[in-house]
């Protein structure tokens, strides 16, 4: 396939050049956005009486019928093509004749390919936040399950305060929604200003409508500054910082899973369909999904690098280095689509172990906050509360006992104060009912949490519901421009 470029060279270009500056192995990704944006383009032309409406009805139909062909597997996308821009505008011109050399009248592929990897990552962004949600959903069921299953809280990876299994899975719902209003920002942000029209880096003489391109293409208004149209990718780095974001608490997660499931602690049994073996050690069964979700947090930082790296130095507009945005920005939504797909079945199989969590809750005197409380509660100042606890605590050490154990006397010739319900405040559940404060690990709070959300979830769901509601792109053309 030749390419669009040709006039003023009289030599071929080198072959190397060619398959080194060729980008159609990964932009052919965004084929339906570079049509829905051409034809978008070509009715702006058709309106404006650029191009007869002859010429614009041919183009219509005819990206159409590309669009159609390449969907249905008809046509296949050339890889000896320069780029899917050529591709299509080539294609549309050998079916259609001399009307699809007008299509690009007014445009240059600089404010093309800005379009396009706009839509293409909106599209893109919108499967991301259902899975990050399906995900949410299923910490939210499993967190239901677990209200009561009492287990050390960690500071420090060292046993702290007693809290609840479904309390712990919480905290990772509310990272998951705030990764989801990040990316929803981002995308508010990137579909305020529509790229189209800025040209390749000076606008145009022609008299384009780029308020009607805009619209027509689910943007706020036109970019007003066409330098910043066509070198604009900020919208890439916040999306991707959001990714990353979202893949290190997918990687936190994952590492607690990988510790519950360890012999050491037996927290929680992963399901066998969610494990692997060794092929050598036969008592095997390994965590190899979460070890992986760990792995792959540190290819989509670096993608965020490459991003950021590749925009640091170049000066305006467009330069070629921004070709190398899609590939990293692909890596990151596909790694990030996958560990999201992966984990979510892996959460609704994994079998939570109360007992062991019980167990160790009962070790490493975590209620030791909870009997200088009780102290506090009953009159002693809470800093000598704290000190008599803690000697408390030195003696169960050295004589090999617990707090629930030790016998209300030796409680009693460490304070008066001690009665015999400090057994009740120092019971774990006890422990957790008690914190009753909002956030806190008592089964009426985590219920709380769990509608809060649970609401926004079905909030985020619905905006997500409500956009595929907006029909596509050409059918509105159909229907404003018969
Ligand atoms: N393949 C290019 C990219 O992804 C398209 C824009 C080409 N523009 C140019 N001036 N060579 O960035």
């Amino acid at each position: 396939m030749a390419q669009l470029w040709q006039g003023r060279f009289s030599k071929a270009v080198d072959s190397r050049v060619n398959d080194f500056n060729s980008s159609i192995r990964f932009d052919s990704r965004m084929f339906r956005q570079d049509i829905n944006g051409s034809m978008a383009h070509a009715t702006m032309l058709g309106e404006q009486g650029i191009i007869s409406p002859e010429d614009q009805e041919a183009i219509l139909d005819g990206l159409q019928g590309i669009l159609t062909d390449l969907q249905e597997g008809e046509l296949s996308i050339d890889p000896e093509a320069e780029d899917i821009h050529t591709f299509i505008e080539q294609t549309l011109t050998a079916r259609i004749g001399d009307a699809g050399k007008r299509l690009h009248t007014g445009r240059s592929r600089n404010d093309q390919v800005a379009l396009d990897i706009r839509l293409t990552l909106r599209d893109e962004s919108e499967k991301i936040l259902g899975q990050i949600l399906d995900l949410a959903q299923s910490l939210c069921r499993q967190a239901e399950a677990n209200l009561e299953s009492v287990m050390p809280g960690y500071t420090h990876l060292q046993r702290a305060q007693p809290v609840t299994f479904g309390h712990q899975l919480m905290a990772y719902v509310w990272m998951l929604l705030r990764d989801a209003g990040r990316i929803q920002d981002a995308l508010k942000r990137m579909m305020a200003y529509c790229p189209l029209g800025s040209g390749a880096l000076a606008g145009t003489t022609y008299p384009l409508d780029r308020q009607l391109t805009a619209s027509l293409l689910g943007f706020g208004e036109p970019c007003p500054n066409s330098l910043d149209g066509v070198s604009d990718r900020d919208f890439c780095i916040e999306l991707c910082a959001a990714f990353a974001t979202c893949m290190m608490h997918l990687s936190r997660l994952s590492e607690e899973i990988i510790l519950w499931c360890s012999w050491e602690f037996r927290f929680v049994e992963l399901d066998d369909a969610f494990t692997t073996g060794s092929s050598i050690m036969p008592q095997k069964k390994n965590p190899d999904v979460t070890e992986l979700i760990r792995g792959k947090t540190g290819r989509v930082y670096g993608d965020l690098t490459t991003l950021l790296t590749m925009m640091k130095g170049i000066s305006l507009a467009y330069d070629k280095d921004m070709q190398e945005d899609k590939e990293a920005m692909w890596d990151a939504i596909d790694t990030l689509s996958l560990c999201l797909t992966t984990l979510t079945p892996l959460i609704d199989t994994m079998k939570a172990l109360p007992q062991n969590m019980r167990a160790a809750a009962a070790g490493g005197f975590i209620n030791a906050t909870d009997c200088a409380d009780y102290l506090t509660k009953k009159g002693m100042p809470f800093r000598d509360a704290y000190k008599l606890t803690g000697s408390l605590v030195a003696y169960c050490i050295d004589h090999h006992t617990t707090l629930e154990a030790l016998p209300l006397e030796t409680y009693r010739q460490h304070s008066p104060l001690f009665e015999e319900d400090v057994y009740q405040a120092i019971d774990l559940l006890n422990c957790c009912e008690g914190r009753t404060s909002y956030g806190g690990p008592s089964k009426a709070g985590v219920q709380g949490q769990l509608q809060k959300a649970r609401q926004e979830i079905e909030t985020i769901r619905n905006g997500l519901e409500g956009e595929a509601d907006i029909p596509p792109q050409n059918e509105t053309e159909e229907e404003d421009h018969p």
